[in-house]
Formats: C-alpha cells, sequence, structure tokens
C-alpha cells in the first residue's frame, strides 16, 4: 500500500450498506428493549453500550460489537476487493461497528495491531451531514474526509493518527474491517481467536480450557519436513535450517493455537497490553540420549516451546536469582522447590504442552530416554508498539 489512506466510493451497493444499517439499528434498539427490561444479555451475541473508545452519554449510548458474523463475513469477503484496491496481499483479523449517537466523538488515536490495514465502511446516517473522520498525515495536515452509505476509506490504522469530532445528528453507522499485511511484520490471525464470530480472545479464554488441541499427521510431517542441522556434539539435537517453520501454509493451525497460548499469556497472565510478534519459528529433535545444551535467545522478550512430541527429558530453566531472593539475596531454607523460592526449575514436559519464559533465562532440555524422537516447535516474540512517556523523556518505538 504506497498511500496512507484511500477512499473508495460506493465499495459496497447502497442496497446492501441500507441492510446493514438497518441490521445494526435493529440490533440497537433490541439491546436497549432487553436493558430497558432488565434483561442482561452476552455482549457477544447482543452488542454493547460500553465501548471505552467512544462511550456516548448515558440517554444516548453508542451501540457496538466486536466480531458480528455478518460484518467478519464482510470482512472476509471482501478480502480479495481490497487486496487488488491497495496491491497488497492481506490476512483478515476482525470487524468492529458502531452505531454513533448525537454528541460523540472518537478521540485522536492510532489502532493496535491487528488494524494495520484498516478499512472504515459508512453503512448509514441519520444527520443533515456526512460526518467526516478526520486524518492527520505525514506532514502533520489534518484531513477530512466524508462517506456516503457504501463508501470505505482504507487506512494504515496503526500510523495514521485519526478521530472524529462531537457528531450533530442523530446516528451514524459505520464499520471497521481490520487487516494485517500477510507475511508482513505482525502476522496476526483472525486477531487471536481460533475462528470468526466470536469476541475478542480475552473474553472467550475460558471458553477453550480443557480442549486438548492434537496435531494431525500431515502437521505433524510437514514439521519435521525440510532440512536440519547436525547437531555440534553426539548427544545434541538437530535444530531446523528454517527459520520460518510456522510460516507453512500447512501449519496454519498450529500457528494460531500457539499465538492464541501466548496470546492468552501476555493478556491474562502478565496483564499487559502491549503487542508482540513472532520473529522466528523451528523445529528441534532430540532422539533417544540425546539432550539439548545449555543456552539463552538473545534478541528475545519471550519465548515458546511447543511440544509436538515429548515422552521423556525435562526442560530446565536456571535464572541468576529465585524471585524471593531479588533484592536481598538470602539463603533461604526451601521447604518444597516453587518458580518463586528456586534458581533452578525442572518442567516435566509431554506432548502438546506450551512453555512460555523470559529470552534472557538459561534453559536446556534434558536426555531423551525414550524411543520416540522428542519434537519441539520453537517461537520467539519481540516488543512493537510505543514505550514510556514522552513527558517522562523515557519515551520509545519499536515499528
Ligand atoms: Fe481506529
Ligand atoms: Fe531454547
Amino acid at each position: 500500500m504506497n498511500k496512507d489512506w484511500i477512499k473508495v466510493e460506493n465499495f459496497i451497493s447502497k442496497d446492501t450498506a441500507k441492510l446493514l444499517y438497518q441490521y445494526i439499528k435493529f440490533g440497537n434498539e433490541r439491546l436497549s428493549f432487553l436493558k430497558s427490561k432488565g434483561i442482561t444479555v452476552a455482549s457477544d451475541i447482543y452488542g454493547m453500550f460500553n465501548d471505552p473508545q467512544s462511550e456516548g452519554d448515558l440517554k444516548s449510548p453508542v451501540f457496538a460489537m466486536y466480531g458480528d458474523l455478518i460484518f467478519d463475513t464482510l470482512m472476509v469477503n471482501n478480502l480479495e476487493k481490497i487486496e487488488n484496491i491497495i496491491d497488497t496481499k492481506l490476512t483478515p483479523q476482525y470487524s468492529f461497528y458502531r452505531l454513533y449517537t448525537e454528541g460523540t466523538e472518537l478521540k485522536r488515536h492510532t489502532d493496535r495491531e491487528s488494524c494495520e490495514i484498516s478499512s472504515t465502511l459508512c453503512l448509514g446516517y441519520d444527520a443533515d451531514y456526512s460526518w467526516p473522520i478526520w486524518f492527520k498525515d505525514r506532514d502533520g495536515n489534518e484531513i477530512s474526509i466524508e462517506t456516503e452509505p457504501g463508501d470505505m476509506i482504507i487506512y494504515k490504522g496503526c500510523d495514521l493518527e485519526h478521530w472524529r469530532e462531537p457528531f450533530k445528528g442523530n446516528n451514524h453507522a459505520q464499520v471497521f474491517l481490520h487487516y494485517n499485511i500477510k507475511d508482513g511484520k505482525y502476522n496476526n490471525i483472525k486477531d487471536g481467536r481460533p475462528i470468526f464470530g466470536i469476541p475478542h480472545i480475552s473474553l472467550t479464554k475460558d471458553w477453550f480450557k480443557g480442549n486438548i488441541f492434537v496435531l494431525t499427521d500431515e502437521e505433524k510431517s510437514v514439521i519435521v519436513d525440510g532440512e536440519f542441522r547436525k547437531a555440534l556434539s553426539k548427544q545434541g539435537n538437530a535444530i531446523s535450517k528454517s527459520a520460518e517453520v510456522l510460516e507453512d501454509e500447512k501449519l496454519l493451525r498450529l500457528k494460531t493455537h500457539i499465538l492464541t497460548v501466548f496470546n492468552d499469556y501476555v493478556v491474562n497472565h502478565l496483564q499487559i497490553e502491549n503487542q508482540f510478534y513472532l520473529t522466528q519459528s523451528w523445529t528441534a529433535i532430540n532422539h533417544k540420549g540425546d539432550a539439548h545444551h545449555s543456552h539463552i535467545h538473545p534478541n528475545t522478550v519471550f519465548s515458546c516451546v511447543y511440544y509436538v512430541q515429548a515422552n521423556s527429558g525435562d526442560l530446565q530453566i536456571k535464572m541468576p536469582l529465585s524471585r524471593i531472593q531479588e533484592g536481598y539475596n538470602i539463603s533461604y531454607k526451601i521447604l518444597q522447590q516453587n518458580i518463586f523460592n528456586c534458581r533452578t526449575i525442572n518442567l516435566s514436559v509431554k506432548t502438546g504442552d506450551v512453555v512460555i519464559f523470559p529470552g534472557w533465562c538459561e534453559h536446556k532440555a534434558l536426555p531423551n530416554e525414550d524411543d520416540s524422537p522428542r519434537i519441539i516447535l520453537g517461537t520467539n516474540y519481540f516488543l512493537t508498539g510505543t514505550f514510556g512517556d514522552y513527558d517522562n523523556k523515557d519515551e520509545i518505538t519499536i515499528r
């Protein structure tokens, strides 16, 4: 995509826009009615009034919904059309719609990484003017663009600051269809979801607990396919020459699974909203008697090991000090070792397990004593986005 934004008139027909506008208005009426009767319903089916980015006021809240199946479908069905317009291959992430109300504004912002290539599609409005969206271009110029029902603006959501001034009218429906550049720097899949038409992974983490992810034979053979670098020592492990193993289309399902687990770790365990991206992925094989020597992963914030096949041999992780020794290095008398009170932890791993640890942690794999090879798929992650604070003089941006 050469330009930062492109306006496409009549991206969808007026009739389709009208249908979808009515669909959203009915959704708004349905949720308002149910709420007025004191009925609490699930936001992933009925939409919501508490979208933090654009709330509206109590009298006329903004109705919004993430990942509605019809709009996720619209996003996927129009993939090729948008790819052709911007001459860039894309992967669909998620859809989001809003029915803006009088007085609502959309604060100045840039989007998160799943919105690398965003589009905003006007579905309909009840106002005596076309409410413009504003962009700040690379030269600092502030540009307003108006859209009529069916018109779309495609823009670089992460790079281009955009906003809307307070709305003067009854309502205005927009849907956003978000994409990543295929094989680009983010390469997310379905915004971390296993399937279209469901809420963000942070809200659905419990849905998939207990679901065991099993690789097919074909997926397994793709993982061990390709050339391997021979082990340096006799009992060492063989590592794939490829550092892009997960980019094979046949492993899309596994990639989604690993990214979903990693995303769950970041959002629900670390409880941080910073963005990470997958840097490299590789396969390592330990035959009977083989081990993996102690090492660290430079240029990596977090590493994640998925055990394709493992019946024997712990993963041993070492830290310079245990967590409770940080600050005061005391030789505590440990009752039972755990991840807080010891410097070395042995994780007994088995097929299907995922282990995530900081790249600076020294780790090794103990010998595989089983007849079948131990096969792992490793992934590294680095940060992207803005950290720190401009006023504190500690702001940095990693692109
Ligand atoms: Fe945005
Ligand atoms: Fe490693």
